[in-house]
């Protein structure tokens, strides 16, 4: 099957074109480079073994997604399309809206014109805000987000909600996604963060190939086995395939369908820190600094219902996550400018 899949060339989408070909589909991209590097696709065309199609263009931009529509027989749509950081999200909320959730109705209304009724959509656990128990299910509450960042993530699943109820026959999966780490186990993708990583893996790599310092702990002092943060930490490669998973099993199946992809493992920063110096075989340098405003003390998922309905569940350890975020990290010290 042929599949738009937006945001092809950011960290989840990359690898999600070479699952997608691995899994005999054919993945079309449509990115507009705003936080990915053009040389990714080469890299990926040399692990799929042959050339991808690639439309430089922006989601909010009708007449790109009619004109591929037009162009391809496309049969679904992965959405990864979107900007991510928590941080500017606060100071850039008209941005994160119009980005995630005019993008997204943007998307959505030219499908309904092509007859395009697949969508699996990149949701995140940030949906769930401070959760009151955990593991987390797929039917805990959802809404209490603390920021822009989250709140547009949470509008579009209400938008899909509602759209989905209106539009029965199509199929529409809304992926909820814990904390993906890890790279291809190649090293010719990976996650190339821009400026300063707001997130715990790709700092940590950037501690151990000398671009930072020191890693900052943000607090100790958590209810948790070690007072550190704790979070469910999933390899990208398990996550992708969660996605293939979805389009083969719910594919055909109308309606909304809500999955965690987590591994339903608890992870601290000590953790990470540790088996990272594992790794390593060295001991990196890290500082307890005061909690970071907006965090929580854990987070993981309950992963049942993906492994009974989607017949998925991850594979890779934390020790396999560790090794293939320094091994991307070591190939490519500054990211595809290396
Ligand atoms: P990423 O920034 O690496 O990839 C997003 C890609 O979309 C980039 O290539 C960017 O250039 C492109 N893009 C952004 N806005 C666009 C637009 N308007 N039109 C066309 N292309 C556009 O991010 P990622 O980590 O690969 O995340 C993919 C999706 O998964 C995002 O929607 C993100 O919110 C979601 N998600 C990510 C995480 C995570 O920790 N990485 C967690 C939960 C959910
Ligand atoms: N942490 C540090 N030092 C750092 C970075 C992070 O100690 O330099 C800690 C955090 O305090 C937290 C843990 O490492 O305890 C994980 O932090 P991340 O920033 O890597 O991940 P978060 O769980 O805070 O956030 C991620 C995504 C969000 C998404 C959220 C829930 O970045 O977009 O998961 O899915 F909303």
């Amino acid at each position: 099957m042929k599949v738009l899949v937006t945001g092809g060339c950011g960290y989840i989408g990359s690898h999600a074109c070479v699952a997608l070909a691995a899994a005999g589909h054919e993945p079309i991209v449509l990115d507009n480079f705003s936080n990915s590097n053009p040389k990714a696709v080469g890299r990926i065309e040399k692990l799929i073994g042959r050339s991808l199609v690639v439309y430089q263009g922006d989601i909010r931009d009708r007449l790109v997604l009619d004109c591929i529509f037009e162009q391809h027989r496309i049969g679904a749509v992965m959405h990864f399309a979107g900007l991510k950081a928590v941080g500017e999200s606060v100071a850039k909320p008209l941005e994160y809206y119009d980005n995630n959730l005019s993008g997204t109705l943007n998307l959505l209304a030219a499908m309904r014109a092509a007859h395009i009724y697949r969508l699996i959509f990149s949701s995140s656990a940030t949906v769930y805000g401070d959760p009151l128990t955990v593991p987390i299910s797929e039917t805990a509450q959802t809404g209490a987000t603390t920021n822009p960042y989250g709140t547009s993530k949470h509008m579009v699943e209400s938008c899909l909600r509602d759209f989905s109820a209106a539009n029965p026959d199509w199929s529409i999966t809304l992926l909820r996604y814990f904390n993906p780490i890890g790279a291809h186990p190649s090293g010719l993708i990976g996650e190339d963060p821009t400026g300063i990583p707001n997130n715990l893996m790709p700092f940590i790599t950037q501690v151990a190939i000398g671009r930072r310092d020191t890693l900052s702990i943000f607090g100790n002092d958590y209810p948790t086995h070690d007072g550190t943060g704790v979070r469910d930490y999933i390899h990208v490669q398990d996550l992708v395939e969660g996605h293939v998973a979805a389009l083969e099993e719910r594919g055909n199946v109308s309606g909304l369908h809500v999955y965690n992809l987590g591994t339903g493992n608890g992870v601290s920063v000590l953790d990470m820190v540790a088996a990272m110096n594992k790794v390593l075989g060295r001991e990196l340098p890290v500082r307890i600094e005061p909690r970071r405003a907006g965090d929580i003390a854990q987070c993981f998922a309950e992963v049942d219902k993906a492994e009974k309905e989607l017949g998925w569940s991850a594979n890779h350890d934390l020790m396999d996550m560790v090794e293939h975020s320094w091994n991307w990290q070591q190939r490519n010290p500054n990211g595809y400018q290396s």
